[in-house]
């Protein structure tokens, strides 16, 4: 892909959008009113609007290295906190994906560098569930398991956050895991199951 190409393409698109509604830009431009924040990987192969059709002006993203929710990332912390007490979103999405690099990277011993405390903190998700992911044998399984885990573990904490909290008991707001299987291209629901967890790690993580 070359920029000329990147140009090109968006004059089309630009055509393409002004064909179906002449005043396409002048209403994008106006204001935002998401209902989704979408909460995927960096990864170039999982396109959040794509997979899920969305147009612009639907998905609030964050994107970054293995769909992380780290709470002194004031990054993703910002854009949880203004998608759900500014723009009022009615659902959050951790959406992680098979063949994560960033997974991978984690079950692997080794030095990579700046990488280290990012990695760490799927390292900690491994650690939490060892005893189910140490009795898988198959290394295929063990990692797809491994993303599946981190997915949950990434919901929860989003959870534990006092401005979710306030919004779910607000307005109902929920939080969605979900896995992307790049090897199908289907989206799998994880079913978590928002009020359970808030019950268990209220006792600890009550913000209200
Ligand atoms: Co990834």
């Amino acid at each position: 892909m070359n920029f000329e190409q990147i140009f090109e393409n968006n004059k089309k698109w630009i055509a393409e959008k002004t064909t179906q509604n002449p005043a396409y830009f002048e209403e994008l431009s106006k204001n935002q009113s998401p209902e989704i924040l979408y909460i995927g990987c960096a990864d170039s192969r999982v396109t959040a609007e794509d997979l899920m059709g969305a147009q612009p002006g639907e998905l609030f993203v964050h994107r970054n290295v293995a769909n992380m929710v780290v709470s002194i990332d004031m990054n993703v912390m910002s854009v949880i906190n203004y998608a759900v007490a500014h723009l009022k979103v009615k659902h959050i999405i951790v959406c992680g994906h098979y063949e994560c690099g960033g997974v991978k990277a984690s079950l692997q011993q080794k030095d990579l560098g700046i990488l280290n405390p990012w990695l760490r903190n799927i390292r900690d998700v491994y650690r939490t569930h060892q005893t189910e992911l140490d009795a898988i044998t198959d290394t295929q399984k063990k990692f797809d398991r491994l993303v599946e885990k981190n997915v949950e573990e990434q919901c929860i904490n989003v959870i534990k956050t006092a401005v979710v909290q306030k919004a779910y008991k607000e307005r109902g707001l929920t939080v969605q895991g979900w896995v992307f299987d790049i090897r199908t291209g289907k989206i799998i629901d994880l079913k978590i199951d928002f009020p359970k967890i808030l019950s268990h790690i209220m006792k600890i993580y009550n913000l209200e």
